[in-house]
């Protein structure tokens, strides 16, 4: 969303929470317990499985009955089609708010030309790691495509954003070296630390002063934010960190998969909506498998910076380079989403259209002027009924839960996109607007995420 869309990001120190956010202060160091999957890693995470007992298969059901029990258990849905706003789900067409898909790239008839001519040059697989004989001339004009849009002097491809979290944080920080962390950054930028065994250590959200003073004479390697956070959709406050960071001597790393190509002129994200560049933000991430459609990811920075995770990224060295074909679909996907910059434009107007009508009805909204607007429950069976109740009407928006979000604040996460309509929102609205209120203990739990 080009300039007009420019947002404070969260205020870097924070009155009174929204409704059931944990934001605890809390240290974890390499076997400090906050394990699992979950995206943002709140404090609540699944138990050790060998805690249970030795019956091994025993213990497995008796902790996946809990799960079931407490409206945690996840499941997937069969999706039927390509990606998109109205995709078959268990053989029924719905309206989805749901997917990262935020320009409606991932099915985009020139995208898809895009991969069936990369498959023609290139096959299928890329046969090998990066540094065998898997970089192919496609992975390369990327990596230039990509540190031209970020301008920065070079970008390196990742087969996941998980993984490149993984490799940058793993690369950087040593055994025993300070990592400091938001509390609702996404799950990957915490296990670079385990995997570095360096010390994490995570500051309420957004809360720089208490970044500060958790920072007092520890000093650190590195500071590692969202740019717009997964679950909430909030901006990072960046400028403050980026101060921190310098005052402290410690790298400032911003993973933007969630900003990249939806926010900021031609969509090049969060830091450009906060008027930063690579000085401020040395590390930059980003994501090719939500707003820019395809699949993969990539650190920008400075030469050095790509050069040292060439030598030492460990989740860059030692796995299978991701596909010249999607390499090649997705330039052709970067460029659509430079050019169509009215993607981003109806997407701001669906996002207002949204936040006006929710508002007008009452609902407990997150302060998010991104795609992601989650939709506060708190209770997990509340949540799993919302989401049902949409889902009865035809519409498809999962409920998010412990521990993908803190214990508490389970949600509809409703992402929208440019492939939606005006007339999909006010549908959306006219929805929430009957959403049961109160809880039903006698509804039976059906997870669904
Ligand atoms: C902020 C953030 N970083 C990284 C990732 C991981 O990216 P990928 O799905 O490419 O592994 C995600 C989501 O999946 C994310 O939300």
């Amino acid at each position: 969303m080009s300039a007009e869309t420019d947002r404070e990001p969260c205020a870097a120190k924070r009155g009174p929470l929204p409704i059931g956010r944990a934001e605890l202060d809390s240290e974890s160091g390499p076997d400090g317990g906050h394990t699992g999957s979950s995206a943002t890693q709140p404090e609540e995470s699944l138990p050790p499985l060998t805690d249970l007992n030795g019956r091994k298969t025993a213990a497995l059901e008796q902790e996946l009955a809990r799960l079931r029990r407490e409206n945690l258990l996840r499941t997937r849905r069969v999706m039927d089609g390509p990606q998109g706003v109205r995709p078959v789900v268990n053989g029924r067409r719905l309206l989805s708010f749901c997917s990262n898909d935020y320009l409606g790239l991932a099915a985009h008839p020139a995208v898809v030309d895009a991969l069936h001519d990369g498959v023609e040059r290139y096959g299928v697989g890329s046969g090998s790691a990066h540094l065998v004989s898997g970089h192919s001339e496609a992975h390369q004009r990327l990596e230039r495509d990509l540190a031209d849009f970020t301008g920065r002097e070079r970008a390196l491809l990742f087969s996941t954003g998980y993984m490149a979290n993984v490799g940058v944080i793993s690369a950087l920080c040593s055994r025993g070296e300070h990592l400091f962390a938001d509390r609702l950054n996404h799950a990957s930028l915490n296990d670079g630390a385990k995997l570095a065994g360096a010390k994490l250590r995570r500051y309420p959200h957004c809360d720089v002063d208490a970044l500060e003073r958790m920072l007092g004479a520890n000093g650190a390697t590195l500071i590692a934010t969202d740019g717009v956070f997964s679950m909430d959709g909030d901006l990072a406050p960046l400028p403050e960190l980026a101060r921190v960071a310098r005052e402290s001597g410690a790298w400032l790393l911003a993973d933007d998969a969630h900003g990249l190509g939806v926010i900021g002129n031609g969509g090049r994200g969060s830091l450009d909506v906060l008027g930063l560049d690579d000085r401020e933000v040395p590390i930059l991430v980003g994501t090719l498998g939500k707003a820019f459609g395809t699949f993969g990811a990539f650190v920008a920075g400075s030469s050095s910076l790509i050069e040292t995770l060439i030598q030492r990224a460990r989740s860059y060295i030692y796995t299978t380079a991701l596909p010249p074909a999607v390499a090649h679909a997705t330039s052709a996907a970067l460029a659509l989403s430079i050019r169509e910059s009215w993607r981003r434009d109806h997407l701001r107007s669906l996002i207002g259209r949204f936040r006006r009508g929710a508002a007008a009805l009452g609902l407990p909204l997150i302060e998010s002027h991104t795609p992601i607007q989650p939709l506060l429950a708190g209770d997990s069976l509340l949540a799993l009924e919302w989401s049902q109740f949409l889902e009865s009407q035809g519409v498809l928006v999962t409920a998010i839960r412990p521990p993908t979000v803190p214990k508490g604040s389970a949600r509809l996460r409703i992402t929208l996109s440019a492939e939606h309509q005006r007339d999909d929102i006010d549908h959306l609205l006219s929805l929430l607007a009957r959403l049961p209120r109160r809880q039903h203990a006698s509804m039976r739990s059906k997870e669904n995420a």
